[in-house]
């Protein structure tokens, strides 16, 4: 494996000190350990047709997909005062598949409380068997302006850099290059909504900035989604707007475990997961010419599809 890896294409990002190595595996970009991860993934890791995959590039809602997602599905069980939420970190109830060691893999269906599981993979290089085994999936993607923001943020904090250490046109410029985590962004976006049009019943594409302005339509499309529809009764006693409180980042970004956790031997603290929760957080970072050439980009790239970034 370790070979396997060193052989791999390789870029240092400039803006991260020479921190942060990443490889191109297939045809994306991510970090060393989430490269072995995805591979052994793709060796063993076996679906079963109920699992229920939540997929993402990172920092597109990935959290807050999982937060809905889960308590979506285990509402009779916990309410708002009971839900492993308030203590437990959204990434440990839902795990993330290439993060998982071999013998994880073996046990990642033993310690699944629901048949989530979740992924920043391109869908072309999912397992074979989540997409044989015709498995539900989930994709939730954002304005590419704010994933750039997002991410670099994310990193900056990780390898504890300050903004002045980590020069921001530095980090935007390798994203433009498509060196961005499970980059290029564009890519990802456009294989799960190819997928979505050919399996439209097996792939539901969520937009961040839509669960944003219409809360209440998108969750109920997820839950009526991944088999779990809320009945009228519910909706009117509140459950709907009940999940959709708890789960928003005004509640779950003060949560104890949000604000001072961190995941053995993850590199990244709980709260970094949580930093503002914006739409439209870019306009602080990019310049007129930035914007210009990030939607530039995007035109060419997503010419003749109806996606918008
Ligand atoms: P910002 O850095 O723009 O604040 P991911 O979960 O895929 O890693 O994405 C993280 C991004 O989602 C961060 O964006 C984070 O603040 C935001 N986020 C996390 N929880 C959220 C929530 N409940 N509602 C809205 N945004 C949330």
């Amino acid at each position: 494996m370790e070979e396997m890896i060193k052989a791999l294409p390789q870029h240092t990002n400039s803006w991260s000190k020479g921190k942060m190595i990443m490889y191109k595996y297939q045809d994306f970009w991510s970090i060393k350990h989430l490269i072995e991860g995805a591979i052994l993934a793709q060796q063993s890791f076996k679906a079963e047709p109920s699992d229920v995959f939540l997929c993402s590039a990172p920092k597109t809602g990935t959290t807050w997909l999982k937060s809905l997602s889960f308590a979506i599905l285990t509402r009779e069980k916990f309410d708002e005062s009971t839900t492993p939420l308030l203590t437990k970190f959204a990434h440990e109830c839902v795990p993330l598949l290439e993060n998982s060691h071999v013998v994880e893999h073996e046990n990642i269906r033993k310690n699944l409380s629901l048949p989530l599981i979740s992924t920043h993979l391109p869908y072309a290089s999912l397992p074979e068997s989540v997409i044989s085994s015709n498995c539900k999936i989930v994709y939730i993607y954002r304005n590419i302006k704010d994933v750039i923001v997002s991410q670099y943020h994310f990193g900056r904090e990780a390898l504890k850099l300050s903004m002045e250490d980590a020069p921001f046109e530095e980090a935007f410029n390798d994203f433009c290059k498509g060196v961005s985590g499970y980059g290029p962004y564009w890519d990802h976006v456009l294989g799960y909504w190819k997928a979505s049009l050919e399996r439209p019943e097996k792939i539901l594409l969520l937009k961040y900035e839509d669960l944003k302005s219409e809360p209440k339509s998108n969750v109920k499309r997820l839950a009526d989604f991944i088999g779990s529809p809320f009945s009228v009764d519910e909706e009117k006693a509140g459950v709907v707007d009940n999940i959709i409180k708890f789960c928003g980042f005004e509640n779950m970004s003060k949560l104890e475990v949000n604000k001072t956790g961190k995941i053995n031997g993850s590199l990244f603290e709980n709260r970094f997961y949580y930093r503002k929760g914006k739409v439209g957080d870019w306009m602080n970072y990019l310049t007129n010419e930035m914007k210009e050439k990030i939607d530039k980009l995007t035109d060419e790239k997503f010419d003749g599809t109806s996606l918008l970034l």
